[in-house]
């Protein structure tokens, strides 16, 4: 290790992989700094695991609260300005970070010190990842996201973190999932997978790990990518994950579809896959939209000048429009629906993830006639409403 910046990924991994127990930095750069040191430990807030940082002035203390990216974030910088020396407790190793006078940065890991331990705040334990760093899983080293002794490439972190993430929603919906869903294996579609990390993901998690018998389709427009992700597939003895190269409109399925997820699909090809879905009555829907144009082209900004004067704002306004849209015509066709966050701002503007499960038996009337109202309002006939009514949906 030589720079902030090459200790960060391990950072980020003490504090939302490896379950951090505590931390202190100390040995101050400059006599004149008023805190002493900094110490820091996990405690759940609202349900969520957050960090607590002390400092540490004489007699005096004050604290900052802050979700685990943004205390890493934290940390890597009081390293950088103020302290010269941190000491993070994990279950599994204690690691020391000494950093010199002209910043070269030196890490040692140690054996642990220091037992896990209930959180306080709550009954929480820090999140255990359902992917970890360390374990080499063969389809992410074949991916290029970890090498064969299962280190997380530095470049490939964001992705490590999106798949854990992806993988706790979807563990979220699985008690949904089973008591649903038909006789045989789960089936599952993955409209545009792309290079298919996540659909890989997916499969291992529920295959591998969970122990289900699954069949999962992955759609794409790109034939190359289409043949790669195949040729993994068969590589890793994924046996019943298939990828096609086919539009998502014209992807016809074999029997029933229990979930339908479509991550990051380009602009009207999210409406594309909600319409599959809901035509399938899907029990689970898991869709993160990605780039939105038709809302923009059918704003009209004389219905609100102020918030739609700047190209930026407009152009936001219009995917929150295009989302709410959506979520209100996947409602009204009788899904229980949240918009929530999949991952963090910072590493995509592409962050809503909407999630929808089929109600049976939910009348639709009081989604119908929000859905009417908004409508009108703005003015807007998005494509999901065309393409359900087109189906012989509610619209
Ligand atoms: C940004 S990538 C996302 C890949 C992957 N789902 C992920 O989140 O990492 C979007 C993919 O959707 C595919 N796509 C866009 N429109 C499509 C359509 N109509 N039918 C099938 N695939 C489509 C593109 O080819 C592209 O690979």
């Amino acid at each position: 290790m030589t720079t902030a910046a090459e200790f960060a990924p391990l950072l980020h991994d003490i504090l939302q992989v490896q379950a951090l127990l505590g931390c202190s930095l100390s040995k101050k750069r400059r006599k004149e700094t008023p805190c002493e040191k900094v110490s820091l430990r996990p405690l759940v807030l609202k349900g969520d695991v957050h960090y607590q940082l002390t400092y540490h002035y004489g007699r005096q203390e004050s604290h900052e609260n802050l979700p685990p990216q943004a205390a890493a974030e934290r940390v890597l910088q009081l390293l950088e300005t103020d302290f010269r020396q941190g000491y993070f407790f994990t279950p599994k190793a204690d690691w020391q970070v000494l950093v010199s006078k002209k910043g070269v940065w030196k890490v040692l890991r140690h054996p642990p010190s220091r037992a896990a331990q209930e959180l306080k705040g709550g009954h929480d334990r820090p999140k255990k990842y359902l992917l970890q760093t360390g374990t080499p899983y063969p389809f992410l080293v074949e991916l290029g996201v970890m090498n064969a002794a299962g280190k997380v490439l530095a470049k490939r972190y964001h992705k490590f973190r999106q798949l854990n993430r992806y993988l706790e929603i979807v563990q979220d919906c699985l008690p949904y999932l089973e008591e649903r869903r038909g006789r045989g294996p789960l089936r599952i579609v993955d409209f545009g997978s792309g290079k298919a990390y996540l659909t890989f993901a997916l499969y291992h998690y529920l295959v591998e790990q969970v122990g289900l018998d699954v069949e999962l389709v992955g759609l794409d427009l790109k034939e190359e990518v289409v043949s790669f992700c195949n040729n993994v597939a068969r590589k890793l003895n994924f046996d019943s994950l298939h990828f096609y190269h086919q539009d998502i409109r014209d992807f016809q399925a074999q029997g029933q579809v229990d979930m339908v997820v479509s991550l990051h699909a380009c602009d009207v090809a999210t409406d594309y896959a909600l319409a599959q879905a809901i035509a399938w009555q899907a029990q689970v829907i898991l869709a993160v939209p990605c780039c939105q144009h038709e809302i923009l082209t059918q704003l009209d900004p004389k219905l609100e000048p102020v918030l739609l004067e700047h190209g930026i704002l407009k152009e936001r306004f219009a995917s929150l429009l295009t989302d709410a849209a959506r979520a209100k015509l996947v409602e009204r066709e009788g899904y229980a629906v949240q918009v929530m966050e999949f991952i963090d701002l910072e590493h995509t503007p592409k962050n809503l993830l909407i999630r929808a499960f089929r109600q049976l038996g939910r009348p639709s009337g009081p989604a119908d006639r929000e859905y009417d109202l908004f409508k009108t309002s703005w003015g807007l006939t998005p494509t999901l409403e065309v393409l359900l009514g087109e189906r012989g949906g509610s619209a």
